[in-house]
Order: C-alpha cells, then sequence, then structure tokens
C-alpha cells in the first residue's frame, strides 16, 4: 500500500466530474487500499478520489473513534434523502478550515462494493454528512460552495492564512 497525493483547492482538478468504475480487478482494489491508507493518514473521515487527481466513482469514509470501520462506496447513487441536519464539515483539501453547511438528514444509496456487488447503504446524522460530502466531490463539487459569497470569500482568506503558517513553521 502506497498513500497518494491530496490535492488542494484551488486546484482545477477538483472541479472534474468523476466517471463510473467499470472494471472491478485488483488494480482497482489497491486503489482503494491506498486511499484508505491516505485517508488515515491524514487524519481525515472521508476522501473521494477526485481529490487524489482520479476521475473514478469511488469514495471512502470512515466516522469511528477506532478508525475501523471503512466504508468504501463505488458508483454511489441517491436513492433518497430525506430532513435537513447543519453540520459543521472540514475538507481535506481545505487544509484547517471548517463551516457550518445544511444538508439532508438521513440518504440512502445504491452503490457497488470492490467486487462489483451492489448493496443499498442508509446513513443518517454525521454519516450522511459525509456520504454527501464526499458524493460532491465525484460531481466536482465542494462544501464552499454552499457558503454565501462573503462567508466564502473569508473562508478562503483564512485558508490562505493557516497554508502560509504551515509553509513558515
Ligand atoms: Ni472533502
Amino acid at each position: 500500500m502506497s498513500t497518494l497525493n491530496i490535492i488542494e483547492f484551488p486546484d482545477p482538478r477538483l472541479r472534474m466530474k468523476a466517471a463510473p468504475v467499470t472494471v472491478f480487478d485488483a488494480k482497482l482494489k489497491q486503489f482503494v487500499a491506498d486511499m484508505l491508507e491516505t485517508m488515515y493518514a491524514a487524519n481525515g473521515v472521508g476522501l473521494a478520489a477526485t481529490q487524489v487527481a482520479v476521475q473514478q466513482r469511488v469514495l471512502v469514509i470512515d466516522m469511528s473513534d477506532e478508525r475501523d470501520q471503512p466504508l468504501v462506496l463505488i458508483n454511489a447513487e441517491l436513492v433518497e434523502k430525506g430532513g435537513t441536519q447543519v453540520y459543521q464539515e472540514g475538507c481535506l483539501s481545505f487544509p484547517g478550515i471548517y463551516a457550518d453547511v445544511t444538508r439532508a438528514l438521513d440518504v440512502k444509496v445504491k452503490a457497488h462494493d470492490v467486487d462489483g456487488k451492489e448493496f443499498v447503504y442508509a446513513a443518517e446524522g454525521p454519516l450522511a454528512v459525509a456520504v454527501q460530502h464526499e458524493m460532491d466531490h465525484l460531481d466536482g463539487k465542494v462544501f464552499v460552495d454552499y457558503l454565501s459569497p462573503l462567508k466564502r470569500s473569508l473562508l478562503l482568506k483564512r485558508l490562505e492564512k493557516h497554508r502560509k503558517q504551515a509553509a513558515s513553521a
């Protein structure tokens, strides 16, 4: 296994739309393993293939405290959603910044596992937030897109500041 390079905003590749996975082979299994390793190494709770500059509909999530409950969704499609919630989100492509985003409270998705088997996955609360956030990445959408222009520009200034601090540290 190896860790992959996570691209950061405003890398234009974050705006690319990912294509469905059609081949479920050893290469895909390796890629999923690398994505999980990359997410854990970065202390993230979710990662979409778009964030490692691969335009395939693959996402991984683990919101457990023990970091031992990996969720892998391939070609995830929203089947149902309900309710609303406001949750403070962060993103590995936006290091150091967080913002409240309103999303559905619960979602049901249809997806494939690494072997190409289809399954239905239901999530609610923070887990549903993660599923929606990562699915957005695969369509070239990022969480700051949901903010007002003023809030977004304040946050992006903070991102720049965080980068300068990280570079000089
Ligand atoms: Ni993200």
